[in-house]
Parts: C-alpha cells; structure tokens; sequence
C-alpha cells in the first residue's frame, strides 16, 4: 500500500526521501511526493508515476534537512500530481503524508470549508494537514496540534507531519497503518516498512496504534493520544539492505523464488527433534497440556497467504487429526465469527501488516480467542498482536506476488502439524517420516529449479492463452488455487482454480482447446481419480498441461517434481507454477514485480 518515509538530521533529506522510496515503491506506485523545511518554508514536490519521474522532478538544489515523502495507491480522488501526497494546509505550513482512510472526511470537509478553509485535492488526506494547520496556530505546539487534530479524526492513519516553522522537528502517529522510527547517529528517520529505513540504520522501534512520536536529530519521544509519555525499546532488526537489493536478477519475484531452498532451510533450522521426531517451536508460548486441548484449528490470511492456509489445514487434519479450516481473514472479521476457548486460531501474513488480517486477530482477542501468528516481519502488528507464533525467517519478500512466503508458511505448518500431532496420536514411526521428508525438501528445490528452461519453454507456449483452469484434489487443490492466484496476479491471464472433482459439477461446460488446463496430479491414493479427470478434459479436446510425479499420455505436457511424503508434496508442486507464472508473465511483457492495481501489504480495509 502506500508508502512513507521522514528524516530528521544533519544531512540533506530528499535524497534520503527518494532513496527510501524507492524502497517502498512495491508497496503502493501512482503517484509520489516529498516535502522539506528550507528557511522556514516548505519546498514540495509531488507527481504522478513511479519515484523515478519524481526524482527526475526534484532539481538539484532542493535544500532541507527534515522532510517526508511518500508513495500512493489511490483510494480517495484519482492519481494525480495534485492528489499525491504531502499536503499542505492553506498557510503552507504545515505538510502530511497519510497511509489509510480517514472515515468521516467528508464530513471534516465540509465542516473545514464552511470556516473557510480552502481544499486543493480531493483525497480524504488532505483534511488532516488543513485541521494541523489550524491547530498550529492555536497552539504553536507541533506535538499539541497533531493531538488535537486526530482527536476529531475517524479511520485509520499513519502520518508524518512537518511544520515550516519548526524544521527540527517532525511528528508522526499511528492508527491502523505501520509507523516505525529508525535510530541513526545524530539523525532520525520514520517510515511505514523498515524496508526504507534498512540503509541507514537496523535500531528501529514500532509505534503501537493510537501512539505518536516526536522525533529529532537527537533522539525521540513516543506517547499517547492522550499525552501519556510511553517507554520504548528499540529492537534490531535481523535483516540488512543486502536483502533488498535484487542480486543480479533480473526481477525480484525470480531472485525470490531461486532462493526457496535457502529460505525453506531457515523455517526449518533449529526446529526438528530427531530425538522424539516432534517440532520445536518455542514462539508458541504454550505447554503440551495446553497443545492437547484444542478440538479445531481455524486459519484465516489474506490471498496467497489464505491459500498457503488452506494448505496448513490439509496438513493439520492429516498430521495431527484436528479439524482444520482456512477463511480469507478479510470475510472472518466481517461475519461476527464465533470464537470458541478449544479453538486454536492461526493468522497468518507474510507482512504482519495486512489490515484486514490484523483487524481479524484483534476481533479474536476481544472474544478471549486463542491466536497464533505465523508471520515474516519480525516486529509486525500482527507478531505483536498475537500470542505466540511462528516466524517464517524467510528474509524480506519484495516482489508483489509471494513466492518465498508462501513455501515457508506452508513449512511451518508443516512443523505446527507435527508437533500438534506429536502431543495427539501422530506415532513416532510417522514423526520420524515427515521430520525426514521435511529436511529434504531444500535439495529437492534445487532440483525443481533446474526445471527453468523447460518450464519457461511451456509458459511461452500457454501465455497467450485467453485463460487457464487449473485443477487439484484434496491435498492439490490449494497447490492449484495459489497457480491460478500467481498466473492472473502477475501475467493478467485470467485463471479459475477448481477442485479436480468439481470440475463435471459445472466448470467442464467452459472446456476447450482455446482454455488449457492445469492439472495437479501428485502420485497419491487419488492418482487414478485424477487421471480420469485428465481423460474427461481431454475428450472436450482440452489441453492439458500436468504438474506431477510422473508423465502422462493423457496430458500435452508433463512437468515432473521429484517426490516426497504425500502430505508434503503440495509445496514442492507449488514451486513449478511460481516459475510457470513467471516466465508467463514475462512473455506477455508484464511488470512483473508490480503488478498494475495491486500492492504487497494492504493496510487499508
Ligand atoms: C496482498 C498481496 C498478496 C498477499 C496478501 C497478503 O493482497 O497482493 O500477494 O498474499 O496481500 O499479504 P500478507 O502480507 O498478509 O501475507
């Protein structure tokens, strides 16, 4: 979503500005800005496109030592340079950047205009700087004005504010959408991903929702919306800039997907017992007692990571014989869910930022629910907010579409499975199995990378198909859900996944040799259901292509995976359609990393 970025320091910040941008430009990308404090004005500027268009705009001498910048994906008024954050008030004192939605703007709006107030844009943000500007001058206090004005405020925010005439000095808050502060030498910095941050500095601190700060060359202060001083530690963050940057490939989302056997390695390092054949995971924070007492497992995530859940309830119902069920997390909170105290609730989100995800385990815990995050961003709202968890340690995922995330969440839940079904009646013999089969996973990655050529080859030759179906059963139908959610994400060929047995149920009057089908047909007990589906596709003169173990003559073409434990084979299947999606979308020409309309982390509704 959109992005923010504020320093505060000895040096020049619009560089820093747009460096820390760039950094957050897969966040949200129609439009950016950037404001700094010069000789107690404000210099701003702010433009439709990528950073790069605004980098080209901002000349040379664009001298300031504090300021903030921001990066949009329009919800309020269409991308525009006018829309494009900061904005200012009337006075041009005072700018603002904003992440989130302001709910009762418009009513703000008119009440703004009615005293005169006079509005540039249509964004809902722009409400926020006219009601500091105001404020300021009441008070002459910043930090006062900010409180003030948020207290007639209704939605979610994260803000950073400067004022022309205090250039030391900038404050921000936080209501439903990331802030973190970075702790340089002598210098400061905010942001909404750490992502921007990570050049200059790993100490960084989060701000909780309804916290504010005041930050300086010199240090910070955080405190309340209702003034209470709070007292912060800052943390470090285990991820460097090396990270970020793209190591010579030639997009993020291939750099992300060839470094799976790496990134699956370290979800499961440390966390394997050869000894009991069990799981640990400490970041549980619960006893075996405990463990033992639930009766169901509920998962909710947002996209691929619901998709990755759909595939950790398979593995639970098999492994540990619990019922296990994934919902989008956006639809959950909405429903009035039913909390029950023997159910284990797990969120999941690559971000732990994700606003529908968050606001799902805050409903949860209001109900007295039991939640567990399994999360990548160590630190995120969602780690935070849940009360144990499992951290994917999967370094940071900066391509759109998720890849790497995906692979370690399912992982992990393979862990959560065995040790869940470790306390229960998993017997050590099928412990020993799955802890075995897990480990290989990393080399059987390898191998599936090597398939590149051969499924670049296949992509070339299936992406300019008007779409695609793609078809699983049972353990292969989320393996097929998260294809089709890659393919239409990134290379806007449109796919439908369906369960395998569905298909005759509806989706086989759409078959033709115009839509080739997918099909998923791991070597499991449903192998000859599966093949049967192939010959019903194939009568209707359907291509298929087959993801599996073996090949087929009942298909076109054949993509053979090695093969693990059944229950594990669903993520090494996955891996194939990454590359598949992929090289589709780079055939038809598509920006891969930032697919048109969509961003990483959602942190609007
Ligand atoms: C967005 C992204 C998806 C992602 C989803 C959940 O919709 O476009 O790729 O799967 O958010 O993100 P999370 O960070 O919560 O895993």
């Amino acid at each position: 979503m959109c992005g923010i970025v504020a320093y505060v320091g000895p040096k020049d910040a619009a560089p820093i500005l747009l460096e820390g941008l760039q950094r957050l430009e897969y966040r949200g990308y129609d439009s950016a800005g950037l404001a700094v404090v010069n000789a107690k004005s404000l210099k701003t500027r702010k433009v439709k496109g990528r950073v790069a268009d605004l980098a080209a705009a901002v000349p040379a001498k664009f001298k300031g030592t504090s300021g903030i910048g921001h990066t949009r994906w329009a919800t309020h008024g269409a991308p525009s340079d006018v829309n494009a954050h900061p904005h200012l008030d009337q006075e041009q004192r005072i700018a603002v950047v904003h992440n989130g939605i302001i709910e009762n703007a418009d009513e703000l709006r008119r009440r703004l205009e009615g005293e005169g107030v006079k509005f540039e844009s249509e964004t809902d943000s722009e409400v926020l700087s006219q009601l500091i500007g105001r404020m300021v001058k009441e008070t002459d206090s910043l930090r006062e004005a900010v409180l003030r004005a948020l207290k007639g405020v209704v939605g979610t925010y994260g803000i950073a504010v400067i004022d022309a005439q205090r250039p030391g000095e900038i404050v921000v808050a936080r209501n439903g959408s990331p802030i973190v502060l970075g702790l340089g030498e002598k210098e400061m910095f905010a942001a909404s991903d750490v992502a921007a941050l990570i050049r200059y500095t790993r100490q960084v601190v989060h701000l909780e929702d309804g916290e504010l700060a005041v930050i300086k060359a010199d240090g910070f202060n955080t405190f309340t919306s209702d003034a209470r001083e709070t007292a912060k530690e800052p943390f470090t963050v285990d991820w460097d800039a090396g990270h970020y940057d793209n190591g010579g490939y030639e997009h993020y989302l291939l750099k992300e997907i060839s470094e799976q056997p790496d990134t699956v390695a370290r979800t499961l390092r440390g966390r394997i017992d050869d000894r009991f054949h069990i799981a640990h995971l400490g970041g549980l924070n619960m006893d075996a007692r405990e463990t033992r007492s639930f009766r169901r497992v509920k998962i909710i995530g947002c996209g691929s990571a619901y998709y990755s859940g759909q595939m950790g309830a398979q593995l639970i119902e098999e492994l540990a014989r619990i019922p296990a069920d994934a919902e989008p997390a956006s639809e959950f909170r909405y429903r009035s869910p039913v909390v029950e105290p023997d159910t284990l609730y797990v969120a999941i989100s690559q971000s732990g930022e994700t606003y529908d995800t968050l606001a799902a385990v805050q409903e949860l815990k209001r109900k007295g629910g039991r939640v567990l995050g399994i999360v990548n961003t160590v630190g995120s709202a969602i780690a935070r907010e849940t009360d144990g968890g499992i951290y994917l340690h999967a370094g940071p995922e900066v391509s759109v579409a998720s890849t790497k995330a995906f692979t370690s969440t399912a992982v992990a839940f393979a862990l959560l499975a065995l040790h869940l079904g470790r306390v229960r009646d998993l017997s050590p013999a099928d412990g020993r199995r799955i802890c075995e089969g897990l480990r290989r996973l990393p080399e059987q990655i390898k191998e599936i990378l090597t398939l590149e050529d051969r499924i670049k080859e296949l992509a070339k030759k299936y992406a300019d198909s008007p779409g695609m179906m793609f078809v699983g059963r049972v353990r292969g139908y989320p393996v097929a859900r998260e294809g089709a959610q890659k393919l239409k994400e990134i290379s806007y060929v449109h796919a439908e996944a369906y369960p395998a047995s569905e298909l005759k149920h509806g989706p086989l009057a759409l078959i033709s040799p115009e839509l080739p089908t997918v099909a998923i047909v791991p070597d499991d007990e449903l192998l000859d259901k599966n093949l049967t589906t192939l010959g019903e596709i194939r009568a209707r003169h359907g291509r298929i292509l087959m993801v599996g173990h073996r090949t087929s003559e009942a298909a076109d073409d054949c993509i053979v995976v090695p093969k693990n434990e059944v229950e594990l084979d669903p993520i090494l299947l996955t891996i194939p359609l990454q590359l598949f999606a992929y090289h589709a979308a780079v055939a038809l020409e598509r920006d891969v990393d930032r697919p048109r309309n969509l961003a990483k982390s959602v942190t609007v509704e």
